[in-house]
């Protein structure tokens, strides 16, 4: 495959306005990274999540920068950056340099998250901001503005293939109400097109699924059946 060569950079306000579905790499496997990505991309899956987490700010360890590097020379596709660690600051800037096109961050693990999401727009990328589930939707509301889209986990962060908390039905529906038409309502987590179908009714807008699709048989039979859900949703 030629590699890619496309710079890097705020990749949603190009992206159609949805509803887009992002394959969590984290339930992909690792020995077959590049066929399974081709596999989601040709079924129609528009952006790649990728979860990174710091063993710190939850008990679990991934993925780093040289994972996004060479996802960056494989595919010009955007590459949305879910950061799980401690230390924001250092790894916006370490993520940006791999070649992520979107980071998002968590809320709970910063006490400047507006400086935080000016500095991945001063970098040229988008800016994200995600809560944890016991997180109130209020805990936003300095930042909000600022970003351009707002994660909504609906399983504990740390570890892929958890059941979805329908209790995050209603702050889903509170973090849409909040945001501009144009800011993506992203959800993650126990992600199937059950579960994508009623949080794509309360105004979410891109779906992170991981064990649904990449645990599937037919991968992009999966994918297929994940669009159609949340499209029908939204008719
Ligand atoms: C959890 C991650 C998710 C996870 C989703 O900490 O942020 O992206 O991989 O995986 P599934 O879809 O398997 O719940
Ligand atoms: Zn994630």
């Amino acid at each position: 495959m030629a590699e890619n060569r496309r710079k890097p950079g705020n990749p949603w306000p190009a992206l159609s306005e949805g509803p887009l579905i992002a394959p969590s790499l984290l339930a992909c496997d690792f020995a077959r990274m590049g066929e399974q990505i081709d596999a989601v991309l040709a079924a129609g899956a528009e952006v790649l999540h990728v979860d990174v987490m710091d063993a710190h700010f939850v008990p679990n360890l991934s993925m780093g920068p040289p994972v996004v590097k060479s996802l960056r020379r494989y595919t010009d596709r955007p590459l949305d950056v879910h950061i799980m660690v401690a230390d924001v600051a250092t790894y916006i800037d370490r993520f940006a340099d791999a070649g992520a096109d979107s980071v998002t961050f968590h809320i709970e693990a910063t006490d400047r998250p507006r400086v935080l999401a000016d500095r991945l727009h001063e970098l040229g990328l988008g800016a994200g901001v995600t809560l944890k589930p016991g997180t109130p939707a209020s805990a936003l509301r300095a930042v909000i503005a600022a970003v351009d889209l707002v994660l909504v986990m609906t399983v504990e962060p740390g570890y892929g293939g958890q059941a979805f908390l329908p209790a995050m039905l209603e702050k889903i529906a509170e973090v849409r109400a909040m945001l501009s038409p144009a800011q993506r309502l992203e959800v993650d987590g126990g992600i199937n097109p059950d579960t994508a179908r009623l949080c794509a009714q309360r105004g979410a807008d891109v779906f992170v699924a991981g064990e649904n699709l990449f645990g599937a048989k037919d991968i992009a039979a999966a994918v297929r059946r994940l669009q159609e859900a949340v499209r029908a949703a939204r008719r």
